[in-house]
């Protein structure tokens, strides 16, 4: 039988990346104790009151088709809260809400590109960002992102990338796996690049409330001569431990959404009114569980930090936000994905390779700060004792 080209330009990025994780869960299934610092999920129940809310709202009236664009009290609260945060006025028509940010990104870059275009990203990169771009045609390009430059992105290696192809660059802030947030400078950098070759700056906020105590986030949105170019994403997936609603919402300028909405009602045909609703309980105030998260998951990339920088060759990277510290074992000799599986077989701790999230990464390893301080403290004792004097 014969499929779309679609398949072809997806095969081969998906399974090997998690190799290391299936692994683990695996011999776990199979009675092995594992310490898992793979995959990074909130560790803090959802909120009590968002459940309430959704039961309650799955009554007659609440159950029937919505619009393509969402339910009109989540956006208006949605505008509100961007419109505070971005300091700007944000319009309720100027937002979609969808199934989470990863079917935001899908939209989004369905809308925005296609066959033989081009979208500039950093390497490393969030593990589904290449198919997400591939999906449409469209080709990413690489850029490296450099740990003597915090991971963040640099302007020049940006427009040394550019093309006559090139159609938008695409921002993680704050970044999985690195955890780099752009400051304000880096956003008018890159925004003015973006003027320069009339690009759009397309950019996943996911993380945005995860930002570690010192550290300011900025999004593109912010910067008014950036309006007409600027798309974000989030979700309420990670700002509430709400993954499994699959709850998230696309800003960007009326005319976007507007071409956005035709795919939206092909896609979804509507949204669900009782998820909306308990989105809308919560993004109408700050979360109640995001700053335990921040508070913790900063603690424990210090412990990564004091127990691993600089010892047996190691080096630690600390992150300015998100779930995640990263380890740079290159001085064991050993590529991130050897260390991993020999680790995970030894010593029985899961963690990622750096290669799963692109060649920028190799020779690293990603540790999730979602478990106790206690599984992460006896992970580096094995790390250390494993990468050897
Ligand atoms: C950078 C990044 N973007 C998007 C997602 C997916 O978010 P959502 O659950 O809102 O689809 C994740 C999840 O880990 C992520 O790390």
């Amino acid at each position: 039988m014969r499929y779309s080209a679609v398949h072809e330009r997806l095969s081969g990025l998906g399974s090997a990346k998690w190799a290391v994780h299936r692994l683990a869960r695996e011999m776990k299934a199979q009675g092995t104790a594992i310490i898992e610092l793979t995959i990074g999920e909130p560790d803090s129940p959802t909120p009590p009151e968002m459940i309430e809310t959704a039961r309650a709202a799955m009554r007659p009236g609440r159950l029937g088709y919505s619009d393509g664009r969402g339910e009109p009290g989540l956006r208006r609260a949605l505008a509100e809260r961007y419109s505070t945060r971005r300091g700007r006025e944000i319009d309720p028509d100027q937002i979609i809400c969808l199934p989470g940010t990863q079917t935001c990104l899908y939209a989004i870059f369905r809308t925005l590109v296609e066959n033989g275009d081009e979208v500039l990203l950093g390497d490393p990169m969030y593990a589904t960002y290449e198919g997400l771009i591939r999906q449409t045609g469209a080709v990413p390009v690489p850029v490296a992102l450099r740990p003597e430059h915090g991971f963040r992105l640099q302007v020049a290696d940006l427009e040394a990338a550019i093309t006559e192809r090139t159609r938008v660059i695409f921002l993680n802030t704050p970044h999985n796996p690195t955890g780099a947030v752009l400051t304000r400078q880096d956003i008018a950098a890159i925004g003015a690049l973006a003027q320069k070759h009339d690009l759009w700056l397309v950019s996943d906020e996911v993380y945005e409330d995860l930002v570690f105590p010192g550290v300011t986030f900025t999004s593109p949105l912010e910067l008014p001569e950036l309006a007409e170019r600027s798309v974000s994403a989030a979700s309420i997936s990670k700002s509430h431990a709400a993954p499994g609603f699959r709850s998230g919402w696309v800003v960007g300028p009326k005319e976007f959404t507007e071409r956005l909405l035709p795919l939206s009602e092909v896609m979804l045909f509507g949204s669900q009114p009782f998820l909306a609703d308990m989105t809308e309980l919560a993004v109408s105030k700050p979360s109640p569980i995001a700053a335990g998260m921040v508070e913790r998951f900063a603690r424990r990339a210090g412990l990564v930090a004091d127990m691993l920088d600089g010892k047996g060759g190691l080096r630690v990277h600390r992150p300015e936000a998100g779930m995640f510290a990263l380890v740079d074992v290159r001085a064991t000799g050993l590529s991130g994905q050897d260390f991993a599986l020999a680790l995970l077989r030894e010593r029985h701790v899961a963690v990622m390779p750096g290669e799963s999230f692109g060649a920028g990464l190799s020779g690293w390893l990603r540790l999730s700060l979602t478990q106790p301080d206690e599984d992460i403290a006896e992970a580096c004792r094995q790390i250390l004792d494993f990468a050897g004097p």
